[in-house]
């Protein structure tokens, strides 16, 4: 790579979505907030999907090559967006990425009932998940035309034939796979046909390195290489022998942008939401912000709050539990079923405690980054309770900006929770009556108790960056024997 050339990204999402007459948005979830973070340090040209009407007519517009975006919080990306046949799309996206891989990859499968493998989800794979990898490989291809020891950063789960399909292309290209969501354990993956799952693998080890979160997801990549691949595995190291070529396999815990969501936390339109909430705000305030995803646990989070409202009667109307939840993949008929359950359950819980003059949980179905971080300000308790999750962001952004010396209350197997578990309540995501015992046990808990808690969790969240993420990543890069990797600093 020549000192000038900026850093490659690809991934599914871009960091912004345009809508039909050009206006855009940021794109929602953790990969969007980890690498829109990253422009502010690093040049980069940010390679996407085109995923809506408005995303085709732009890519149309700009003939393919990368244009300027200035996303909502300042950061300035050249933006590639890259258009696929509408129906290989929509199996890719709506059939094989998610639910198939996803649910592989969050232990979501309830085994005796689904998945079932048909023709349907072999043709999602050959004729849409390939497809799209197609695609993207050959605009990254194009893109690195022309330069020395080029190096590209391949992001998560939709993309894991890519880089096979760009090694092949150029066998002299550094390409580092970063993957967001957990990695489960083997027998996880039998669910997929032999066939698909050597593909799958066969994709990813064409990389260089191979990124996780956390130690445990790395741990569980390392063991499918050797039972399911059959393959020479350093665990130790973290490194995969395929023939005369090593992968190194690393885990890089994903920091947030601390700095831009303590300016968001500053703006008038968060500010505009804190007075808003704090003229409605009962003595205690529980929140959760999430995607409406299944991994994020959310039925038995309420459940929780129910078995909690019920045995402490004493906190009845002096307590709401707010959730926001952005509706996610509504053309995938698991997660529309999802939020279905979700809306019933609410009804419930809200029918069975409320009053006329109190709602116990206020469901908000939306994606405002401005009304979330106004409660994150103002919460007493924080609930990630997700059955498997990546790293879980949120329970990062909203400790750093919050104002009460609010208590998290967080699932172990979160990928955050490696790091933030020493100061949160950790719970066992399955366990509702745990959850509502630590429900209890945060509206309850010392105020001093509360602050050194708090007060850890805003130091761990302030100790890295994602320059410093990138950084490490870089580091590894040219310690696995890249000559030179352009700085490409943004300045
Ligand atoms: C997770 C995934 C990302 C994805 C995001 C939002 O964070 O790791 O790759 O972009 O969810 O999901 P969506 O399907 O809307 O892109």
């Amino acid at each position: 790579m020549s000192e000038a050339a900026p850093l490659v990204l690809v991934s599914n999402r871009g960091p912004v979505t345009f809508d039909d007459d050009g206006s855009f948005t940021r794109g929602s979830g953790g990969l969007v907030t980890a690498l829109t973070g990253l422009a502010s340090h690093r040049e980069a040209v940010w390679i996407a999907s085109a995923m809506t009407d408005g995303d085709v007519a732009k890519a149309r517009e700009n003939g393919g090559v990368p244009f300027d975006v200035r996303t909502p919080d300042g950061s300035e990306y050249q933006v590639r967006l890259v258009t696929s046949d509408a129906e290989a799309y929509e199996r890719f996206y709506n059939v094989f990425a998610n639910p198939m891989l996803w649910f592989i990859q969050h232990y979501l499968w309830d085994l005796s009932n689904a998945p079932d493998i048909r023709r349907h989800e072999v043709e999602a794979f050959e004729y849409g998940y390939n497809v799209v990898n197609e695609d993207l490989a050959e605009a990254v291809v194009e893109q690195i035309a022309g330069d020395e020891e080029p190096v590209v950063m391949v992001h998560d789960y939709h993309l894991y034939t890519l880089p096979g399909l760009v090694r092949k292309a150029r066998p002299d290209v550094f390409l580092h796979h970063f993957i967001h969501i957990p990695w489960t354990q083997p027998d996880a993956w039998r669910v997929l046909p032999t066939r698909i799952r050597h593909e799958i693998f066969e994709g990813l080890l064409a990389n260089d390195i191979i990124g996780f979160h956390t130690r445990s997801y790395r741990w569980n990549f390392l063991q499918c290489c050797r039972d399911l691949m059959d393959l020479d595995v350093d665990f130790e190291k973290g490194i995969v022998i395929c023939g005369d070529r090593e992968v190194w396999v690393r885990a890089y815990p994903l920091p947030i942008d601390y700095r831009a969501t303590q300016k968001v936390a500053r703006s008038a339109r968060t500010k505009q939401f804190e007075s808003e909430l704090l003229r409605r705000r009962r003595d205690h305030l529980i929140l959760r912000v999430d995607r409406a995803d299944l991994s994020k646990n959310v039925l038995r989070g309420f459940s929780a709050f129910d078995l909690f409202l019920e045995q402490h009667p004493e906190f009845r109307e002096k307590v709401t539990f707010i959730a926001q939840l952005m509706p996610s993949r509504m053309d995938v008929p698991e997660y529309a079923e999802y939020l279905e359950r979700i809306e019933a359950l609410v009804a419930v819980v809200n029918h069975r405690h409320g009053t006329p003059d109190w709602m116990p949980i206020q469901l908000k179905l939306r994606d405002d980054l401005e009304e979330a971080v106004a409660a994150y300000k103002h919460y007493d308790v924080m609930i990630v309770n997700a059955m498997f999750d990546g790293m879980n962001l949120v329970a990062k952004e909203g400790p750093l900006v919050n104002e009460r010396s609010g208590v998290s209350i967080l699932s172990e197997n979160t990928g955050a929770h490696e790091e933030l578990g020493r100061c949160a309540l950790s719970v066992n995501p399955f366990d509702i009556q745990e959850t509502a015992d630590s429900i209890h046990a945060a509206l309850t808990m010392s105020q001093d108790e509360r602050r050194r808690r708090a007060d850890g969790l805003k130091e761990i969240v302030t100790a890295r960056d994602p320059g410093d993420w990138i950084d490490e990543q870089i580091a590894d890069i040219r310690a696995k024997g890249v000559a030179k990797i352009g700085t490409g600093d943004a300045g």
